[in-house]
């Protein structure tokens, strides 16, 4: 049954390729793809379906294997997502309000105000530490968004994340070296309202751009 699942997603995201002469080498065993993956042999490739982009199919059916297995299938040399990418962020909650006053670098404009919060919990099968406990420390926590199209726009893309457990992880705080605990994933966000002492402030003019670059990668767009 799992080894059906594992073959459909492969099926679902790839098409298998009747000429065998192609120039490049499989970016995930290294080896020419006129020869058999090492892992098995198995001489067929297949080109994912929109990027293109061809492996040895038992190389990429080896690369789905060793991730989360929930789904999707990222293509290794361009990052483009197949299907929805979710994560192992614990239960908790996000909410968001206005607030009427303005972030450094976008005056006129009112503040989305984002409140994360998760509790210390134990560990599931999708964790690091299976039953093990993990800690969550600064929670709530803490963020904000310019009231503009662009501000709002990545809140909506937030949302998603939030739903696709995606803001959090448990593992190890590189801040604080902490193992168990929960910390953010990749998507970053700023956690400082009124001055930029710890980097993770305004302003930045950069920052709305940057943030939908680290959502897209995370399979998450409109
Ligand atoms: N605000 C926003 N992002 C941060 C912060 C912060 N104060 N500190 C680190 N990050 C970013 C890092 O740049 C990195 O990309 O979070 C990512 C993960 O870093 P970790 O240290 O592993 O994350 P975590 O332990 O969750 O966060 C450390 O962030 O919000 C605060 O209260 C939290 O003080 C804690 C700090
Ligand atoms: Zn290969």
């Amino acid at each position: 049954k799992h080894q059906t699942s594992i073959n459909e997603v492969i099926d679902q995201f790839s098409k298998e390729l009747t000429i065998r002469d192609v120039l490049e080498d499989c970016i995930i065993c290294c080896d020419t793809l006129t020869e058999g993956s090492p892992y098995d042999n198995d001489p067929r490739l297949v080109a994912l379906l929109h990027c293109n982009h061809i492996f040895h199919r038992s190389c990429l059916k080896e690369m789905y294997i060793s991730g989360p297995k929930d789904g999707h299938l990222q293509c290794p040399t361009c990052k483009t997502i197949y299907g929805e990418k979710t994560g192992i962020q614990p239960p908790g909650s996000m909410d968001f309000h206005l607030v009427p006053h303005c972030l450094p670098g976008y005056p006129g404009y009112s503040t989305i105000h984002i409140i994360y919060n998760i509790s210390p919990g134990i560990q599931g099968p999708e964790h690091p530490n299976p039953n093990k406990p993990y800690t969550a420390r600064g929670f709530p926590r803490h963020c904000y968004l310019p009231d503009t199209d662009k501000g709002r726009k990545v809140l909506r893309l937030l949302v998603k994340a939030w739903e696709r457990r995606l803001i959090f992880t448990v593992g190890v705080s590189s801040t604080t070296g902490e193992p168990n605990t929960v910390t953010w994933n990749e998507i970053h966000h700023k956690t400082e309202f009124g001055s930029n002492i710890t980097g993770h402030g305004y302003p930045d003019p950069q920052y709305l751009d940057n943030v939908l670059t680290e959502l897209t990668l995370q399979g998450i767009s409109e």
